[in-house]
């Protein structure tokens, strides 16, 4: 008898449909069968109960949550690349959650440190329930067979991180983000989750007030085609690619989900709040994990000085703005390395020594090797600021669902803004908002598709067909040199008007320079019509989303006349409580944006104990 292989490619694939198994007359996944007609989805199209947009952690975790909440209920996950690969894997340092009491730690304290770090932009009630949960997700991780480092006595091995008053960052190694995400993919897998590999997200869909679906892109064939869903859950991640040339973050985090919500009505909360996190190798901004500086990894100027002990009681362990802002400082006085775009100050843990780095923080002595050629055993690395988080995202009305203002939407995750991060989001609490949030959209979108049926389909044919007709349009001619150009130039504007340090002058600049990439990018054409593998047209796709999401993110900033967390303004240096404890939230209206606010919700911590803002 030959020997039957199994491999984990295999186990991948076999969760990975098409379309037509979601066609009303298809085959294979296609459990709606007609069931799907009766339920209102008279044109047959391709439908599911539930569709996830994104693999990352807060996605796969909505899936699981949904499919656990209700077994007859289908999920998909449609992924714009393999359900692999996403920026979950860039948060490596650890995920936070309290587990152990014993040394004075507690779900409040960890709200406290969550608010305060926040800059107080953190809505209370928020934090709080988030941190509860959080807890009990790395019980829950652990129970079902996350590879987490152990403590001496077999516990989930703890490590301190910025902002933290007590250890409380449960981790794997430096590469927890990547080990969670294979274990809530093994997880979606297992409990019948199916995904679209290859599809990207280009519309949402609303009809009569209410998520009727989206039109999707399936990358691999170019067909572009609505799916329609009883609730939807957007999980697409963040949108630090803005900053294109200097992000930690994967090319795929374009903000696509927070473009679309913009685009069906929805409110972009915290644009302006883009998290620089402060060691990314000075080669390109790939992470060197803040687990680093909490193993206890120091960081030294071009006088081997640590410097941080002249901006922060907590040193290396401040807040991420913190130190963000003291290695930019230490470059501009001239005690940096380097010149130019290539400054940099050092991170050095050669002296933890080499069985702990082994043992540690394997995965950033290989990030030392790979972009800096340097053996972090024997060698300092070469670090500086890099964007890495987006703290705004998709206005959520409720917590306790994750819903938002469009019926049968849910969000999850980077893509969402409830607001638990505020204007600085802490170390470790981006992996805990995708088990918690992504759980909370998932179980919130299976209630609400217990009950709804599926819309006529009438919108969602309507904007696959514009889009189709786009496709045809966009790719007439031109060239892609100068769409990657247009990027780059996005990219650098980004960075040098809108970055760790703003101002007026630089913020209005940057929006009339936005204006002119966005008219080049209205007349811009891309020279391949073929539909298949198209990856020009899906650049020039994510390109339209970064830029209108650079647009929103600068209108908020040069509106905030303040300094607060992330967002440092040097023409005003304070926090302003009296006229900013408020939340900016731009919409989209007749394709003009409009800014907004929204109060900050402030239950029982008060606002006095950060310095600085
Ligand atoms: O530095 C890091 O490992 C990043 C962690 C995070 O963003 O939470």
């Amino acid at each position: 008898m030959s020997e039957q292989k199994f491999t984990r490619r295999d186990f991948l694939q076999s969760a990975c449909i098409g379309v037509s198994a979601l066609a009303v007359s298809g085959s294979g996944a296609s459990v709606l069968a007609d069931e799907a007609k009766d339920n209102g989805n008279k044109k047959g199209l391709p439908s599911c109960d539930i569709l996830v947009i994104g693999s990352g952690g807060a996605g796969l975790r909505a899936a699981v949550a949904a499919r656990k909440a209700n077994p007859n209920l289908t999920v998909v996950v449609a992924t714009k690349m393999m359900p692999s690969r996403n920026a979950t894997c860039m948060a490596e340092g650890g995920i936070n959650g309290v587990t152990d009491f014993s040394n004075g730690d507690s779900y409040k304290l960890h709200a406290y440190d969550t608010i305060k770090g926040g800059a107080y932009l953190v809505d209370q009630d928020a934090a709080l329930k988030f941190t509860e949960m959080a807890g009990k997700v790395i019980a829950e991780l652990d129970y079902t067979g996350t590879l987490f480092s152990r403590s001496k006595d077999g516990g989930v091995a703890q490590r301190m991180m910025g902002g933290a008053s007590k250890r409380r960052c449960n981790f794997s190694a430096d590469k927890t983000g990547h080990i969670l995400m294979h274990s809530c993919l093994d997880d979606a897998i297992s409990n019948g989750v199916k995904f679209l590999m290859d599809h990207e997200l280009l519309e949402i869909s609303v009809e009569n007030g209410k998520s009727e679906g989206a039109v999707l892109r399936n990358i691999q064939t170019g067909e572009i085609y609505p799916v329609l869903c009883k609730s939807l859950v957007i999980a697409t991640g963040g949108y630090t690619r803005i900053f294109y040339n200097r992000t930690s973050t994967p090319y795929i985090a374009t903000g696509d989900g927070v473009a679309a919500a913009l685009r069906a009505g929805l409110g972009f909360e915290d644009p302006e709040m883009i998290q620089f996190h402060p060691t990314g190798v000075a080669n390109g901004g790939t992470l060197i994990t803040e687990a680093a500086r909490g193993e206890g990894g120091y960081l030294l100027n071009n006088k081997g000085e640590r410097f941080m002990k002249n901006y922060h009681e907590k040193m290396e362990l401040a807040p991420r703005d913190v130190v963000a802002r003291a290695i930019e400082i230490e470059i501009r006085e001239g005690r940096g390395y380097g010149e130019g775009l290539g400054s940099y100050v050092l991170c050095d843990v050669r002296h933890l020594g080499k069985e702990k780095i082994l043992k540690a923080l394997p995965k950033i002595r290989h990030t030392g090797l790979l972009f800096e050629n340097i053996d972090l055993v024997e060698q300092p690395v070469p670090i500086r600021p890099t964007a890495h988080y987006s703290m705004g995202g998709i206005e959520v009305v409720k917590i306790d669902d994750m819903s938002t203002k469009i019926p049968g939407v849910y969000v999850g995750g980077e893509a969402s803004c409830i607001s638990i991060h505020g204007a600085n989001r802490l170390g470790g609490n981006s992996l805990t908002d995708a088990m918690v949030t992504g759980y909370l959209a998932g179980v919130g979108a299976t209630n609400y598709a217990k009950d709804a049926k599926f819309g006529n389909g009438e919108n969602a044919s309507k904007l696959a067909k514009q889009w189709q007709d786009k496709f045809k349009d966009v790719t007439s001619g031109g060239t892609t040199e100068e769409m990657y150009k247009l990027r780059e130039e996005l990219g650098r504007q980004n960075w040098d008007n809108m970055g760790i340090f703003r101002t007026q002058d630089k913020l209005d600049l940057l929006a009339k320079n936005l204006e002119e990439i966005q008219a080049k990018y209205d007349q811009l054409k891309v020279p391949n019509s073929n539909p298949i593998m198209n990856t020009a047209f899906t650049d020039y796709v994510e390109l339209g989303n970064l830029i209108l999401l650079s647009r929103c993110a600068c209108l908020a900033a040069q509106n905030r006349l303040e300094s607060r967390g992330a967002h440092t303004r040097e023409d005003y240096p304070k926090r302003d409580d009296v006229k900013f404890l408020k939340h900016s939230i731009v919409t989209l209206k007749d394709n003009k944006l409009e800014l907004g606010y929204k109060d900050v919700v402030v239950t029982e911590f008060s606002l006095d104990g950060r310095k600085p803002a």
